[in-house]
């Protein structure tokens, strides 16, 4: 695929066919993506990868968790966006709402939806990415640069991704059973899987405010 489509195409799934993603493939995407650039080549990162059950137990544990409201407790903190952020992430999540008919004041349907993100859409798979704590904050772009790379390459083999701060939302299950040290803190994690094209709601793509208002020009 050409780049430019391959950007253009990318989007946040939502759904997931229940098909498993070969550990071969996914060694694939992950070793392809390690070209991501990082601060002199720094790499500052560190993968744990669920499948399977192991993936089945994460979900249902962190759905859980979710489902009774237990308080988050990321290793990165979560942010209390300012204007004319907030405002955007309310926009993106109204629409949303809209496309699943999802109402205002449907309270059940809202913690339904809330807890599929900690199931991670039913993805069979899913890539937390970790740093080692107390390292400098230009390891988080470092993070992101990969984390886009992934995202990127998975078109390459007919996969969908979303990253998620739902699933970083409690680390100390991930580093449990995925058997990671407390020196790493999650930063980000990725559900991935074949998407199920069928679904509404991967036909949800979002809008980007334009060029003219995020850019200036110099010396044209
Ligand atoms: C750091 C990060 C965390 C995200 N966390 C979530 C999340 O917890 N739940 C969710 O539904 N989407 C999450 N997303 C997806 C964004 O909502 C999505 O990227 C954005 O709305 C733009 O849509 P697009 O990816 O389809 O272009 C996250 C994206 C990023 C970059």
């Amino acid at each position: 695929m050409d780049v430019l489509e391959t950007i253009k195409s990318r989007y946040s799934v939502r759904a997931f066919k229940s098909d498993p993603v070969p550990k071969k493939v996914l060694e694939e995407l992950l070793s392809v993506s390690l070209r991501a650039p990082s601060w002199a080549n720094t790499q500052t990162w560190e993968f744990a990868v669920a499948g399977g059950d192991v993936m089945k137990d994460l979900k249902e544990t962190m759905a859980s968790r979710a489902f009774a409201q237990d308080e988050r407790g990321p290793d990165i903190p979560r942010p209390e966006w300012p204007s004319p952020y907030k405002e955007r992430r309310r926009e993106n999540g109204l629409r949303l709402y809209e496309l699943l008919g999802i109402r205002r004041d449907d309270v059940e349907k809202q913690l339904n939806w809330f807890v599929q993100m900690y199931r991670f859409f039913d993805a069979p798979s899913a890539i937390f990415i970790f740093t080692e704590r107390d390292v400098s904050v230009w390891a988080m772009m470092n993070v992101g640069l990969l984390a886009q790379t992934i995202s990127l390459a998975a078109l390459n083999y007919g996969l969908g991704s979303i990253m998620l701060a739902a699933g970083a939302s409690y680390p100390d299950i991930v580093r449990k059973k995925l058997n990671v040290p407390h020196s790493r803190q999650l930063v980000i994690a990725m559900a991935i899987g074949y998407p199920d094209n069928d679904a509404a709601v991967n036909k949800f793509r979002t809008e980007r405010v334009p060029l003219s208002e995020v850019c200036t020009w110099h010396g044209f």
